[in-house]
């Protein structure tokens, strides 16, 4: 059986007073989750969230890492430095790197090795911008994502790997995609896995829905068969939001 994950995103959100403040509260309202729990937080939230949840379920993810093991590269922060921390997760290729920070499938590549060299485990993003969507190639954006990232590892550490399918037209926006559209491509993504990797492998890769998931859709998402869970954005920055989410799942 896949791992069923509910994972935040706080993305640049929360000082550091307030993370402690939020990861406590969740530490305190995430008793025996029925899914992995993972909160995504700012690099430098990283050490002390990790003291805060110390032996609560919750686990710990970064929001990115460097592309580069170490060395001259003023304000970059390692996977050997997040892993440092406590944190086991770290999100990848999120849409808004892509876009603001030009991250391309090649500098990702290097990304996901260096979290995997560190025992990091990534969570992946994927996921098509509107006007691809509106010209249906949705399909052959996601697939290329992979090719270019991730497809390139051995079966062993592409089982490391929870996938997040996230339509840039929905992050942010209000605009879920339908639990019919979430299953469409989550089981087209677990198809090319199954082509790559096997059947087993497949069946075991975790797929996450991210945009615009929250407290009131959660349940209709996560009940399709290839919606392994969700990685939220906006609703885990309110704990009693994120814990319903949890619960939903
Ligand atoms: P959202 O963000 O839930 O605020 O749409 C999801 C994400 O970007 O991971």
């Amino acid at each position: 059986m896949r791992t069923k994950m509910v994972a935040g995103n706080w993305k640049m959100n929360k000082n550091l007073q307030e993370g402690i403040a939020l990861a406590t509260e969740l530490k305190n309202s995430v008793n025996t989750p029925a899914c992995e729990v993972v909160i995504g937080t700012p690099f430098i939230h990283l050490a002390s969230v990790a003291e805060v949840i110390k032996g609560s379920p919750i686990q710990l993810a970064a929001e990115n890492c460097a592309d580069k093991e170490s060395g001259a590269y003023t304000g970059e922060v390692s996977a050997a430095m997040v892993r440092s921390t406590g944190a086991t997760y770290c999100i990848l290729g999120h849409s808004e790197r892509r876009q603001y920070y030009h991250e391309t499938p090649e500098i990702l590549k290097e990304k996901v090795l260096l979290a995997l060299k560190n025992d990091l485990k990534p969570i992946f993003c994927i996921g098509e911008v509107k006007e691809e969507r509106e010209a249906s190639i949705q399909n052959e954006v996601v697939k290329s994502q992979l090719e270019g990232s991730v497809f390139n590892l051995s079966a062993e550490d592409f089982a490391k790997i929870t996938l997040a399918y996230e339509p840039v037209w929905a992050i942010g926006t209000g605009l879920t995609a339908t639990p019919a559209q979430a299953q469409e491509m989550h089981a087209y993504i677990r198809s090319l896995i199954r082509e790559h990797y096997g059947e087993q492998v497949a069946d075991d890769t975790t797929i996450l829905y991210g945009g615009s998931c929250n407290e009131k859709n959660a349940a209709e998402l996560f009940a399709n068969p290839d919606v392994d869970g969700g990685l939220i954005g906006g609703a885990s920055l309110v704990a009693e939001k994120f814990t319903a989410i949890i619960n939903a799942r």
